[in-house]
């Protein structure tokens, strides 16, 4: 098997699909131990991407699934978290910055700038606190109905944006895009 075959049959047989949070993490630990007994490169690939399969999100909920050891929000957003998230002008940001893996250095924390698709439906999101790592609750929670993390009160907004708290940066958007119409690839 050349080099080229090798690596397209180890991505086709560890991508995963997942279709809730915990059958995600689920099938994540049920790949392990055989990836475990494979060449060490097959591990690495195994967790470089995955698919996630949207098609059952609804509008106003949202999906958590792991992906390189930690949670990703996958929401599915109102047309009130998106006129809220718009309607919001940027000076009130405490962080400007996108941090959106997506986009080019240096964009501005616009909701534009931080969703996958244009409509600002999906917003894509590591679910890790900006202050010290907890995993902040979501569906509306905190002042600003986006996100809370309890931890030390820190609050996002509907966009992800850290509005008020001791978290320094708005949740990070890793790479992701859409590959047709229901399923998002994370990497
Ligand atoms: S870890 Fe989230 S507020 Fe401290």
């Amino acid at each position: 098997m050349s080099h080229v075959e090798e690596h397209d049959a180890t991505r086709r047989d560890f991508l995963y699909y997942a279709t809730g949070g915990a059958g995600a993490i689920a099938t994540g630990a049920a790949v392990w131990p055989l990836v475990n007994q494979m060449n060490p490169s097959a591990d690495v690939q195994a967790l470089s991407s995955i698919r996630v399969d949207v098609s059952g999100v609804e509008v106003g909920t949202q999906l958590t699934v792991k992906w390189l050891g930690k949670p990703v929000f996958i929401r599915r957003r109102t047309q009130d978290e998106i006129d809220a998230a718009r309607a919001t002008p940027l000076a009130e940001l405490a962080d400007q910055g996108a941090e959106n893996a997506n986009i080019a250095a240096g964009a501005d924390a616009s909701d534009e700038n931080r969703t996958l698709d244009e409509a600002g439906e999906w917003l894509v999101m590591m679910g890790v606190c900006t202050h010290l790592g907890c995993v902040p609750l979501g569906d509306g929670a905190g002042d600003f109905g986006g996100w809370f993390c309890p931890c030390h009160g820190s609050h996002y907004d509907t966009a992800g944006r850290i509005r008020k708290g001791p978290a320094p940066r708005n949740l990070p958007v890793p790479v992701a895009a859409f590959e047709g119409d229901t399923e998002i690839v994370l990497g």
